[in-house]
């Protein structure tokens, strides 16, 4: 089975989860960017971003190579913004959803605190399932490395690839 891994990060704790995932699942990565980026700090950080996900945006992305053939899986990974998936990944399954369809989908989530299972009821919404079957939750993992979040994520590679 080979795997694509598809991730939105802004500060960089969800990238830092995909390059571990990348290496457990010997995924590929693509890496979405927004033609202008949000706010990485700050108000205007939580101000824009946390509006633009309200708002179910989908903002235009740099060029990417996604060649959806290649690949039986797709993972997503992005933050909780506003309880919300984040907006670029919104455009991502805009722009790719025929090529998605039927492939077996996945998802992580960073978070502060709370919402990520929200997010994975309105990911699953978009992509027109019932529930994503394959979900991992982790709270800040770069700001708070620990042993039990490693640990989570070597099981939920297991889990995925099986
Ligand atoms: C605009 C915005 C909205 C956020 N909303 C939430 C939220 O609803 N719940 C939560 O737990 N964390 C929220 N956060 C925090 C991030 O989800 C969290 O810090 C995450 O680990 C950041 O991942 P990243 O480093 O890959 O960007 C928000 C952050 C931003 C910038």
């Amino acid at each position: 089975m080979k795997t694509c891994i598809v991730y939105y990060s802004l500060n960089g704790n969800t990238e830092n989860t995909a390059e571990k995932l990348a290496k457990l699942l010997d995924a590929d990565l693509v890496k979405l960017e927004p033609r202008t980026e949000y706010p990485a700090k700050g108000f205007r950080k939580f101000f824009v971003g946390g509006k633009s996900a309200l708002h179910e945006e989908t903002p235009a992305l740099k060029p990417y190579v996604f060649d959806a053939k290649k690949y039986d899986a797709i993972l997503f990974g992005y933050p909780v913004w506003a309880s919300n998936v984040t907006p670029p990944v919104r455009t991502f399954i805009a722009e790719n959803r025929g090529a998605i369809f039927g492939k077996k989908i996945g998802v992580f989530a960073c978070q502060a605190g709370s919402g990520a299972e929200k997010t994975f009821e309105r990911l699953a919404l978009t992509l027109g399932l019932d529930s994503v079957p394959y979900t991992l939750v982790l709270n800040d993992p770069l700001r708070k490395p620990s042993e039990a979040n490693e640990e989570k994520i070597r099981r939920f590679a297991e889990s995925f690839r099986d």
